[in-house]
């Protein structure tokens, strides 16, 4: 007779996953086992080219072997102490960033959701240090089809019904425009608003770049009625768009900005920055966090931050990406049938299929041909590919790509 023990260590991955885990995410029908640079390794020792990222999380490909012994050591030496006392690490995290980013400081936490919460905090208690009392600029405009989190206040501010339907009543104080409308924007302001939060690239919802001349406009419409220009840099920064934010690209200063993703290279950290005359919004025992900011987490950044200039890889972004959305032109050209349009910066790029090709069918069988992609909204596929991807690895990619649409 098997012991309960031993029946438990027969069961699989997907058996002991659908019977342990909350079915929140669906069915999952691969088993990742490895990864080195731009390949994932299945458990059945398959190799595939990784255009996912862990989405657009792993910037310096798997298992970078810089960052694996920051990491390693970091762990050997202190994972933790909470925020009641300082550490090396989140100080020179923190003054890196600033250097980056420009005059303000940093709050560190775990995820983008939560770096997203702490601006809408944030935003908040600046309405309320600028009129005197709560209650009377505290609202946050935000972008119709963006995407900001999963938390309650981050799920107000992302405009889309399938992620807020279930949760009702949802919480007050957010009001949605049109992305890259600025007359929406205008219509929607008041001074009764603390901020816009907005993404330079909605990602989520099919990777759709901002008009830096939108940005601009929103820049103006938020001095003009005194409130904060909050940039929800969690998936377009860390280099991904091509330069260190995607905003900077654009050329548009933000008065406050979430990070995470990529920002710790594959280790869960999220952060934000708020700029000098809004720096000090946050007083003592107004936000806080057990975990946010723990050595390990600031270690694994500070290498990825280090990687990421040493190997010039926001250079290598813009060029890849550019290599990249290239190839996919000339693909979308081809197959116009299959294909509705290419768009993206940098290495955040999706492919739009037409009504009869649905992305998860086709993700399915890019996957099946070793190429991982990421479904988006408006039926696309995103390819987010590591930071220091080489050209011979998206040219792969592309060929790939290429030969699956053609049979499809
Ligand atoms: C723009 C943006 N903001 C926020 C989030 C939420 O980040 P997280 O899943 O780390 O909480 C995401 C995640 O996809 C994102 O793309």
């Amino acid at each position: 007779m098997k012991t309960a023990n031993e029946k438990k260590n027969k069961m699989t991955t997907s058996e002991k996953t659908s019977k342990y885990l909350m079915p929140n995410f669906g069915v999952r029908d691969f088993v990742v086992s490895g990864g080195k640079g731009s390949w994932l390794f299945d458990d059945k020792g398959e190799k595939y080219l990784d255009f996912g990222a862990g989405i657009a999380v792993t910037c310096l490909g798997h298992a970078h072997p810089r960052w694996a012994k920051a990491v390693a050591k970091q762990a050997a030496e202190i994972a933790h102490c909470s925020n009641l006392y300082m550490t090396r690490q989140q100080a020179d995290l923190a003054e890196k960033l600033v250097e980056k980013l420009g005059p303000g400081k940093m709050f560190f936490c775990n995820s983008g959701t939560e770096a997203n919460e702490a601006l809408i905090k944030a935003a908040r208690l600046y309405g309320k240090k600028v009129t005197g009392a709560e209650g009377k600029k505290f609202r946050i405009v935000s972008a119709i089809d963006g995407f900001h989190g999963r938390t309650l206040g981050a799920l107000a501010a992302t405009a889309q019904e399938k992620i807020q339907k279930g949760f009702a009543p949802i919480l007050q104080g957010f009001s949605y425009a049109k992305y890259n409308d600025l007359k929406s924007f205008e219509e929607q302001m008041g001074d009764d608003v603390a901020a816009i939060l907005i993404e330079p690239v909605q990602g989520e919802s099919g990777v759709t770049p901002a008009d830096p001349k939108f940005l601009k406009g929103l820049k103006a419409l938020c001095k003009k009625h005194g409130a904060l220009l909050l940039f929800d840099e969690v998936q377009c920064g860390i280099g991904r768009g091509g330069a260190f934010l995607t905003s900077q690209k654009m050329g548009v200063k933000p008065d406050g900005v979430s990070l995470a993703k990529g920002l710790g290279g594959g280790f869960p950290i999220g952060a934000v920055w708020l700029a000098k005359p809004v720096q000090d919004i946050f007083t003592p025992g107004t936000h806080g966090t057990t975990f946010g900011g723990n050595p390990l987490a600031c270690a694994a950044a500070l290498e990825t931050l280090n990687v990421i200039e040493k190997e010039k890889l926001c250079e290598n972004a813009s060029k890849m990406g550019e290599r990249l959305g290239r190839g996919l032109e000339k693909i979308a050209k081809k197959y116009p049938g299959k294909i509705r349009l290419t768009r993206g910066v940098g290495l955040m790029r999706a492919v739009l299929f037409t009504e009869q090709y649905p992305n998860a069918a086709v993700c399915k069988k890019l996957r099946e041909n070793k190429l991982i992609l990421i479904p988006a909204g408006c039926n696309a596929l995103r390819f987010l590919p590591p930071l220091n991807v080489k050209a011979s690895e998206v040219d792969k990619a592309l060929n790939i790509f290429e030969k699956t649409i053609e049979r499809l």
